[in-house]
């Protein structure tokens, strides 16, 4: 079991909506609503919590709406760190309708305050003794710079910790310059950062390695049902996802990187690890919600993970599956 700090500076209560059809600017009747406590670093505690790991999480959370995250904490055992702000957290509605189609409505979140901001590097600071990994997820407030993100990198990383980041965009970037030791970029995420499309799984390689002679040592680009590239040190390996119906993939990417950081704080060999990671993530898909290894075929699903070494195929003889 390791101390693990999750990081989430934009979370939000996710509304979920089903629907027969929708029709704009009429008044709807909905078959159900759901709303839950989300945020891709409570997406990703919940996961490593049920692997039994300790986990803190903390990050910026609007006071006005907070109670449903704090009694998530509680049920899930996570320990509650996160810096208050005035005012309430986004509600993001995500709208299902029978015929598969899927809408979202993403708020921007609350303008953050520069004295919470201070506040929470104060916090990592002090929590960070102890701990074997920080991983920092998702988006940020609108008035929080990519700066400030790669200055929370640093703090870890001058204390020798960990540090995996999950992001997009500007602050994806920004976070990348501060060397976390860990990434894990969607494939549309990297090929923004590298400038250019990576439409195959060489470029994806390519940006990978890249990445790997610029400091940050775990790249891990997530291809959706195509898979994942693992590249460690220029070493790289390639797991191809065993086949899922799929009802949702919110939450696959965040499951991905719980299990990735679970292996390697576990000390497994690489091929574990990566294969339990994809395994994990392909059970995800198959219901709302992170994904599950005491589910009853997670050993099949695991068996089903095609793992392959993509740099070293005369050590390996190519498949490790
Ligand atoms: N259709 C699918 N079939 C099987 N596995 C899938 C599918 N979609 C996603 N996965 C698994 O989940 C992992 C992460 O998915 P994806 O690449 O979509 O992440 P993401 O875009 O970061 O997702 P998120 O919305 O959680 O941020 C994939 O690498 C794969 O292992
Ligand atoms: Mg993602």
């Amino acid at each position: 079991m390791a101390r693990i700090l999750t990081l989430t500076l934009n979370p939000a209560l996710d509304l979920a909506i089903r629907i027969g059809s929708i029709r704009l600017g009429e008044v709807n009747r909905t078959e159900s609503t759901r709303i839950d406590a989300a945020g891709k670093g409570i997406n990703v505690a919940r996961v490593l919590a049920g692997l039994g790991h300790d986990v803190t999480v903390s990050g910026l959370l609007g006071t006005d709406n907070e109670t449903l995250f704090v009694r998530t904490f509680t049920e899930l055992g996570l320990h509650d760190a996160f810096i208050r702000v005035p005012g309430e957290t986004r509600i993001n509605a995500k709208l299902s309708e029978t015929g598969g189609r899927v809408t979202d409505l993403n708020g921007p979140g609350p303008m953050i305050p520069a004295h919470a901001l201070d506040a929470l590097t104060e916090r990592l600071e002090s929590l960070l003794p102890g701990l074997e990994a920080v991983v920092i997820s998702g988006s940020l407030p609108p008035n929080v710079t990519p700066a400030k993100l790669a200055s929370l990198v640093f703090v870890a990383r001058a204390r020798r910790v960990p540090v995996w980041l999950d992001t997009s965009g500007a602050a994806l970037v920004a976070g990348l310059g501060a060397r976390p030791s860990g990434v894990k970029p969607n494939e549309k995420e990297l090929a923004d950062w590298a400038g250019h499309p990576l439409d195959t799984s060489e470029a994806r390689l390519q940006a990978a390695l890249r990445l790997n002679s610029e400091g940050v040592e775990d790249v891990i680009v997530s291809a959706g049902a195509e898979g994942v590239i693992w590249a460690q040190r220029g070493d790289a390996l390639m797991a191809e996802s065993p086949r899922v119906s799929v009802v949702s993939t919110v939450g696959a990417g965040d499951t991905l990187l719980a299990g990735m950081l679970h292996g390697v704080l576990s000390g497994w060999p690489r091929e574990q690890g990566l294969r339990f990671a994809t395994a994990l993530a392909a059970e995800s898909v198959r219901h709302i919600g992170v994904g599950d290894p005491r589910t009853a075929d997670f050993e099949q699903l695991q068996r089903q993970t095609i793992i392959r070494s993509l740099t070293s195929d005369a050590r390996t003889g190519g498949s490790l599956g």
